[in-house]
């Protein structure tokens, strides 16, 4: 029989500061997230500073605590993964010189992470049996991004946002209808309580030639809709707006992923990042993707939004297939990395 293997994840790219625990690359022995979303809600939006001094606060308790939950000491670990792009760089180096530190003092491998590809990894974690290839949408606050990933390591680009990632047009959308960041969640609970009456984007999406997004003019017709209404005096229906803005968002993701899964003929779809917690987008994407046979995959919600199971997860495929092993002296954070 094969050892196990213990993979120790370390995330910080953004506002939640976590360590976890993860065997095998798919049974989390714990997952620790230290959310900062009560400080940044004061604000309407992250405050990359007050992140970096958080996680920094944070960190230290969220591995000892890890540790603790999965019964293990830092001798049982095999390799130690940590986020290093992309991500608000003051957040990520907090993360990446603490991994280092962990890394040189215990003498364990050091695997670099892409943030978006442990993302992904959060469905492997969910579903024992899947396996690549697959079509996979990475839908979060910084991403919105449609992949072939043919192996546990390799992918190839389909399309990507050509300006806001869908995750930052929800969160936009919900700060102008005077909703709590972070928005995605808020706008979904409104769009439960209203009908998709409005059309903002006033033109069918015309047959496209590609699979990139565009969502900055969707935001910008749900603001100029709300601002003409408060210039006129009349009222509008929040709700009404949340449900027709969400729509929207997620048909333009959907029609894409399910022809590019039609296209190059595979018959799974995997959903990945923080806007996958979206249930019209799950919904929908289910509904469509039964029209060409096709079956989705969605992490459940805790392991949508940023996390870092899925960053041991991809330390671990990362580590069987010696891939992104990396010098504890050398790593350096970076806030964008080619998808
Ligand atoms: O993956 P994530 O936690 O962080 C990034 O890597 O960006 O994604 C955060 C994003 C935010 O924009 C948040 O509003 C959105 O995910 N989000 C949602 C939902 N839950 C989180 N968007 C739509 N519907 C949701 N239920
Ligand atoms: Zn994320």
């Amino acid at each position: 029989m094969e050892k196990d293997i213990y993979i120790l994840g370390i995330e910080s790219s953004c506002d939640d500061t976590g360590i976890a625990i993860v065997k095998n690359g798919r049974e989390v022995l714990s997952n620790v997230v230290a959310s900062q979303i009560d400080i940044h809600k004061l604000y309407g939006g992250v405050v990359p500073e007050i992140a970096s001094r958080n996680h920094v606060m944070n960190i230290d308790g969220a591995l000892n605590e890890a540790l603790e939950k999965a019964n293990l000491t830092l001798d049982d670990i095999d390799a130690i993964a940590v986020t290093y792009g992309a991500g608000l760089l003051g957040a990520l180096i907090v993360g990446v010189n603490f991994a280092k530190s962990l890394a040189y003092a215990t003498g364990k491998p050091l695997i670099a992470v892409n943030h978006i590809q442990g993302h992904i990894c959060a469905n492997y974690i969910e579903y024992p049996e899947l396996e690549p290839p697959f079509v996979c949408l990475v839908v979060s606050g910084g991403h919105t991004a449609l992949l072939e990933q043919t192996d546990y390591i390799n992918h190839k680009l389909l399309g990507t946002t050509t300006d806001d990632a869908i995750g930052e047009a929800f969160d936009k959308v919900a700060r102008e209808c005077g909703l709590e960041y972070p928005g995605g969640p808020n706008i979904q609970r409104q769009a439960a309580q209203g009908s998709a009456n409005i059309t903002f984007i006033n033109k069918p999406h015309e047959k496209h030639t590609n699979y990139n997004f565009s969502y900055s003019g969707l935001k910008t017709a749900v603001i100029n809709y709300l601002h003409n209404a408060e210039q006129r005096g009349q009222t509008v229906s929040v709700p009404d707006v949340c449900a027709s803005f969400q729509k929207e968002a997620v048909d333009q993701v959907i029609t894409k992923t399910v022809d590019a899964c039609k296209n190059l003929g595979y018959k799974k779809i995997v959903l990945a990042g923080g806007v996958s917690a979206n249930m019209a987008l799950r919904t929908g994407m289910e509904e469509r993707a039964k029209t060409i046979n096709a079956k989705v995959y969605a992490p459940k919600i805790s392991l949508c939004t940023d996390n870092a199971a899925m960053i041991a997860s991809k330390g671990y495929f990362n580590f069987i297939n010696n891939y992104s092993i990396v010098d504890p002296k050398t790593l350096e954070a970076q806030s964008s990395l080619p998808l």
